[in-house]
């Protein structure tokens, strides 16, 4: 795999909204989760080396705090910023080079702890993230490039708002049948077109990029 191949666009001086690429593996049954509910293990090396080379090429990772939870995230090399309404935060991201997106209403004590461990606290939104704003004030530091991890939940709200600009997915060669989340996840069905830019195929796992052009 050619890490040259999740280079990002080039958007410009100073763009407004950062470029947002989200990053999935989901088995042949279109499931985001293996048998044990998690995903880390669904596409192999071939995955790894990919989820790495998006990683390298991202200014920020964003992630939803259910799969930081799920999936036992620490800090990354890049600024992380971790969505969570609750302030839920794992221990071994209470750190500094975490910044967490939450809303105006969160808890102020669980907010005021988080700063205390060199979390900074970013929010935007009365009850739920405005998301315009929030990718606004990454881009205003200069993360234009930015990589979600997801979730599900956290990606289809993103799809909804249509502000996802580019999915890589990873179709692994498994099924796993039961009734594991899909890549998007939301109470909305909307449909967004997109374009297939590339398709590499590497032991046996499919990895797919596909971008939304406006
Ligand atoms: N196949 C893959 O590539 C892949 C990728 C990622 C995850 N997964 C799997 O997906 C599962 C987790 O997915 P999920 O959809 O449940 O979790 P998620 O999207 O990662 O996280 C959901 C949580 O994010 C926060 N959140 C999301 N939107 C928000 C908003 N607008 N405002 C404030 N907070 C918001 C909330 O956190 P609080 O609860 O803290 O308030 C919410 O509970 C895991 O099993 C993981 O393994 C698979």
């Amino acid at each position: 795999m050619d890490a040259s191949l999740y280079a990002y666009p080039d958007l410009g001086p100073a763009p407004q909204r950062p470029w947002v690429r989200t990053n999935f593996v989901v088995t042949v049954d279109g499931s985001a989760q293996d048998e044990s509910g998690v995903s880390g293990t669904l596409g192999g090396e071939a995955d790894h080396r990919a989820f790495q080379a998006m990683r390298e090429a991202c200014d920020v990772v964003v992630v939803g705090a259910g799969t930081a939870r799920d999936e036992g995230y620490g800090p990354t090399d890049r600024p992380l910023v971790l969505v969570t309404r609750r302030l839920d935060v794992p221990e071994k991201l209470r750190t500094s080079g975490v910044l967490v997106l939450t809303t105006t209403d969160a808890d102020t004590d669980l907010a005021a702890s988080l700063e205390s461990d060199g979390v900074e606290v970013l929010r935007h939104g009365t009850g739920t993230i405005d998301w315009e704003p929030a990718l606004e004030a990454l881009a205003a530091r200069g993360w234009t490039k930015v990589l979600c991890e997801g979730g599900p939940h956290l990606h289809g709200e993103l799809v909804e708002q249509d502000l996802v600009d580019e999915v890589c997915l990873t179709v692994a060669p498994a099924l796993v049948a039961g009734e594991g989340l899909r890549p998007a996840q939301s109470n909305q069905a909307v449909r967004r077109d997109l374009r297939l830019a590339h398709v590499v195929e590497e032991d046996g796992v499919l990895l797919t990029r596909w971008v939304r052009d406006r």
